[in-house]
């Protein structure tokens, strides 16, 4: 065997990139677990009755805690993690992911978007899980996980960092 067939040795850019992944595939699943783990945390809670939904028309609730407010909407269009024959059911929290702005008041279902937020403009998309359309804010705005029980829609879960409620910790 001559040397040139001998099997490189990792070079230190492999090494770094291989360690690189490790670290992301391992925040990836702290991520996942940290989602369910919510999921899990929070009891279910009945918001709505699917047949009283208008088209367009906003519903308010408070979940998983008094105070965090979140607007659940029949978009008309089927959206992510929407449910309802049509998958166009979806809830999200009203709380800019920027600097908590309040987005209640801000929907514009004929374009499925909620913003732009009061305070710096941002705007999301609730038809693709709440991402960031245009604005300062970087996160999506966290969904909450809804499942349809017969006529009755519940709240399940929370996906994603509900930005914090400030007053709680004064
Ligand atoms: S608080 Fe909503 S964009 Fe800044």
């Amino acid at each position: 065997m001559h040397a040139h067939d001998e099997p490189a040795c990792q070079s230190r850019r492999d090494f770094l990139l291989s360690g690189g992944k490790l670290v992301m595939l391992a925040a990836a699943s702290t991520i996942t677990d940290a989602v369910w783990a919510q999921r899990a945390g929070h009891a279910p809670l009945a918001v709505a009755h699917l047949s009283a939904l208008k088209l367009g028309e906003p519903h308010y609730f408070d979940y998983p805690q008094a105070g965090d407010l979140n607007m659940l909407v029949k978009l008309g269009v089927a959206g992510g993690g929407g449910i309802g024959p049509q998958a166009d059911v979806v809830a999200f929290s009203t709380r800019c992911t920027h600097l908590g702005g309040p987005l209640r008041g801000a929907l514009q279902a004929e374009i499925q978007v909620l913003g732009p937020c009061p305070r710096h403009l941002t705007t999301f998309d609730l038809s693709r899980h709440g991402v960031v359309i245009t604005g300062h804010a970087t996160a999506s705005l966290p969904q909450v996980v809804l499942e349809l029980d017969g006529d009755s829609i519940r709240a399940v879960g929370m996906q994603g960092l509900v930005y914090p409620d400030r007053s709680r910790h004064a």
